[in-house]
């Protein structure tokens, strides 16, 4: 699954600088696509059968029942104290929109959730953690808002915790955390998850941007890498990653910083998945610190030896 993931991720990532690889190798061969349209080609994925398999058990487990209502689910899972997971209420979706929610829109739902959710989540934890390894003063600062918070008042910080009062850091608490905000939005900026462009279809009548005439039809977007380090609106320095700038910045340049960051995307389209991502993110950095000494060094042997043990077992 992981190995299928790092393809589907690195094919579309290098076709969002250089689109016309797609033409010519992937998804939009005009070979490929007739061989795919007269069955002579499989497009599916490692991940979409994986979506395929859950759905087909989930029919499996549901056959000959009645499916229960979301209303009745939620009631449900409210007294187990878990909540509902995205298949079941695409598949609850087929009852309530059979004429649009058809299997193959269950399987593309689950399918992009996936695509989209996986590696972005990663990739911006991971970066976080680089920063924080490569700039020790950020690290060490960081480590003294979480003790301090910690010291202070255990309860309020943690979700759960040990006779020791240490546990998880809740989300209510993690935003209390000026420091930890400045640290993971500047790894936002410093390495935005998705470096494609985000197309956009201008509509027929055509449109201004930024005083240019666009032709309808054209396509246009921005890349997050391209904005982000834009000095005339994050500074001079802003290659270099330093959280402070978000600290320093005055409430009316603060408003333009943050209104730039394009992590997610924006309009009408802008990323679904940014709440569980950030919620995931602002708890995880937190606790893991708290619970976790990491070092460069350790890091980058990790790191070795888990791409090692992944050839070993390819
Ligand atoms: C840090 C984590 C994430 C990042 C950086 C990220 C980034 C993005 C970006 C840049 C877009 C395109 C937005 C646009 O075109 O304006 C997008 C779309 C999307 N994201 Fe995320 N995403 C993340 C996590 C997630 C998660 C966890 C999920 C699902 C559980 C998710 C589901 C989606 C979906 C379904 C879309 C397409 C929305 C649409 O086209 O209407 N994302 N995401």
């Amino acid at each position: 699954m992981y190995e299928t993931l790092y393809i589907v991720k690195t094919n579309p990532f290098q076709i969002g600088q250089q689109p016309w690889l797609d033409y010519l190798f992937l998804r939009k061969n005009p070979v490929k696509m007739w061989l795919m349209r007269h069955g002579y080609f499989n497009s599916f994925n490692g991940v979409a059968a994986f979506a395929s398999a859950r759905n087909a058990e989930r029919r499996e487990q549901e056959k000959g029942e009645r499916r229960p209502s979301i209303v009745e689910l939620e009631a449900i899972n409210e007294k187990k104290k878990h909540g509902i997971d995205f298949l079941t209420r695409f598949r609850q979706a087929q009852i309530d929109h059979p004429e649009f929610m058809t299997d193959f829109q269950v399987l593309a739902a689950s399918t992009s959730l996936v695509n989209a959710g996986s590696d972005t989540t990663a990739v911006s934890l991971s970066a976080v953690f680089y920063y924080l390894l490569k700039n020790p003063a950020v690290y060490t600062k960081l480590m003294a808002e979480l003790d301090n918070a910690a010291a202070t008042d255990p309860a309020s910080l943690f979700s759960k915790t040990t006779p020791d009062g240490e546990g998880l850091v809740s989300w209510a608490a993690s935003q209390k955390l000026p420091y930890l905000d400045a640290v993971i939005t500047e790894a936002f900026r410093l390495y935005p998850a998705v470096g494609l462009i985000l197309e956009r279809h201008v509509p027929p009548q055509g449109a201004v941007i930024c005083g240019e005439r666009i032709p309808g039809g054209t396509i246009v977007g921005c890349n997050a890498w391209v904005l982000h380090r834009r000095p005339e609106v994050f500074g001079k320095d802003v290659d270099v990653y330093r959280p402070e700038r978000w600290l320093e910045a005055d409430p009316t340049k603060l408003k333009e910083m943050r209104a730039t960051m394009f992590q997610f995307g924006a309009g009408a389209r802008t990323c679904i998945g940014r709440n569980i991502s950030t919620l995931e993110i602002y708890k995880l950095i937190p606790t893991f610190l708290r619970t976790f000494e990491v070092s460069y060094f350790w890091a980058v042997c990790f790191l070795h030896c888990c791409v090692y043990v992944g050839e070993l077992a390819c």
